[in-house]
Parts: C-alpha cells; sequence; structure tokens
C-alpha cells in the first residue's frame, strides 16, 4: 500500500450468496467488529436484490455499498438489466465490471468492460475493474501480456480526467475461490506492472493515483503480507466476505500494515 498518494480499499464480493433477510443481521455484525478509524474505505458489492436492505442496515455507517455487474445501456428495453442510473439513485457508489466469473458466463469481452466502465463513470460511481490471467497463461508466460491488453482495452473507454476515480482489482483466475492465493510478491510484480502500463499511457501523476487490489482467496491469514505490498492498495475479497469476523480481520489488516510504515 501507499496511502500517501491512494487509498486502501477492502471490498468484500459476495457473489450470489446470502439473502436479502440476511443482510441486516450481517451488517450490524459487521460494523460491531469495525474499528473506529477511517483507515481505509470498505466496500461490500452485493446482489441487485440486497442493495436496498443494505443501504437501511448501514444508515450513518462508514462502509460503502458496491453492485457487482452494470448495463452498458442507459435505459430502455433491455430485459434483465440494471443500468448505472438506477444504481447511482440507490446511493451505489462502486461497481465490479469485468470479473472473470461475469467474462465466463455472461460473455463480457474486454470492449463490453469498458463501456461498462464508463457507463459508471458517466453516473458518478467508481468501477472495479477486474482482470486476471488463467492459468494456462501464467504457465506459457503470457500473464503480463493479457493483463496490459485487458487494462489497455478497458482503459481505451475512461476519458483521462476520470481515470482516478477508477480502480483496478488484479484477480489471477487460478486462484479465485480455489485457496490457492498468488504468493505475495507474484502479486506484487503484476500489480507493478499494471501501474507502468497506465504510466506509459497517462502518465505518472495519474499511475500512482489509482488504487490497486488483489484478489483470489485472500483471507485473514494472508492478507498482511499481500497488503505489505508497495503496489497492492487492498483486496477484492470473495468467500471470506461472507464472514463478518473473518472479513473484519482482513480490514484490521490494513492498520498494522499502517502502524509499520
Ligand atoms: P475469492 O473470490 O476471495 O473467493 O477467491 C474473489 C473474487 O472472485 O472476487
Amino acid at each position: 500500500m501507499n496511502k500517501k498518494y491512494r487509498k486502501a480499499i477492502i471490498a468484500g464480493n459476495w457473489k450470489m450468496n446470502l439473502l436479502p433477510t440476511e443482510v441486516k443481521p450481517f451488517a450490524e455484525g459487521l460494523r460491531a467488529l469495525l474499528p473506529k478509524a477511517k483507515n481505509c474505505e470498505v466496500v461490500l458489492c452485493v446482489p441487485f436484490t440486497h442493495i436496498s436492505p443494505l443501504r437501511r442496515s448501514l444508515k450513518d455507517s462508514r462502509i460503502a455499498i458496491g453492485a457487482q455487474d452494470v448495463s452498458i445501456h442507459e435505459k430502455g428495453a433491455y430485459t434483465g438489466e440494471i443500468s448505472a442510473e438506477m444504481l447511482s439513485d440507490m446511493n451505489t457508489h462502486y461497481v465490479i465490471v469485468g470479473h472473470s466469473e461475469c467474462r465466463q458466463y455472461h460473455g463480457d469481452t474486454d470492449f463490453i468492460v469498458g463501456q461498462k466502465a464508463a457507463a459508471v463513470l458517466e453516473k458518478g460511481m467508481c468501477p472495479i475493474i477486474c482482470v486476471g490471467e488463467s492459468l494456462e497463461q501464467r504457465e506459457r508466460g503470457l500473464t503480463m501480456e493479457h493483463i496490459s491488453y485487458q487494462v489497455r482495452a478497458a482503459l481505451s473507454y475512461i476519458p483521462v480526467g476520470k481515470l482516478r476515480q477508477c480502480i483496478i482489482a488484479y484477480e489471477p483466475i487460478w486462484a479465485i475461490g480455489t485457496g490457492k492465493t498468488a504468493t505475495p510478491e507474484e502479486a506484487q510484480e503484476v500489480c507493478e506492472g499494471i501501474r507502468s502500463v497506465i504510466r506509459s499511457q497517462n502518465g505518472a501523476r495519474a499511475a500512482r493515483s489509482v488504487s490497486i487490489l488483489y484478489g483470489g482467496s485472500m483471507n485473514a491469514k494472508n492478507a498482511k503480507e499481500l497488503l505489505s505490498m508497495p503496489d497492492i492498495d487492498g483486496g477484492l475479497i470473495g468467500g471470506a466476505s461472507l464472514k463478518t469476523e473473518e472479513f473484519a480481520k482482513i480490514i484490521n489488516a490494513v492498520s498494522e500494515v499502517d502502524g509499520e510504515d
């Protein structure tokens, strides 16, 4: 982390888990466990159906609301889709775009991901743009080539002045939900690479200000080591964000790393 230039963010990605009726007890439990000091932004990215109950449960709390996907369209005849304006109207501040599961199951291409990120920014919210390589790409030495393309494709849709509102999440596909985490050095290498792609496209100031998260089996045990790396500014957490105590420990790891600065 480098909090001089960018904010630390711990974002939970609930995916398709928990019920709307389970939101309130979860939010109350998490709030009770969180430290008072605001040393990092805490976000919960929940299913669309959970946003309303979450908003009620998080009243006067510092936890921000995030969604997991968005339509590229503004409004109209797109059955089943949710627009960026609908999300911002519900006090959503963050939206995950390009998660590998959306790329895999919904056919989101790099260009669609870029358009989704632009739609999110247009309505004043922050996109969390996910990128990551498959195991085969890593084994064949194609990791950085693949990720560099994903980042450049997505950012080609973003007006330069809005780059600072974007968050990039590096999530190696082989580490998602598998219990296999990238080592802090592996994760740092790619996050540093992402920053240098941004630097070469948009300059040093922009690169310095974009928060880059790591995601993929991050948990209470490995969070501190990962967050100690200079280019890892936080985490996007799936499984471990479904348990209040585990998630709170990851949030607390930010203060532990801070304490050592
Ligand atoms: P995981 O998921 O923490 O369960 O590996 C991360 C993600 O998919 O965002």
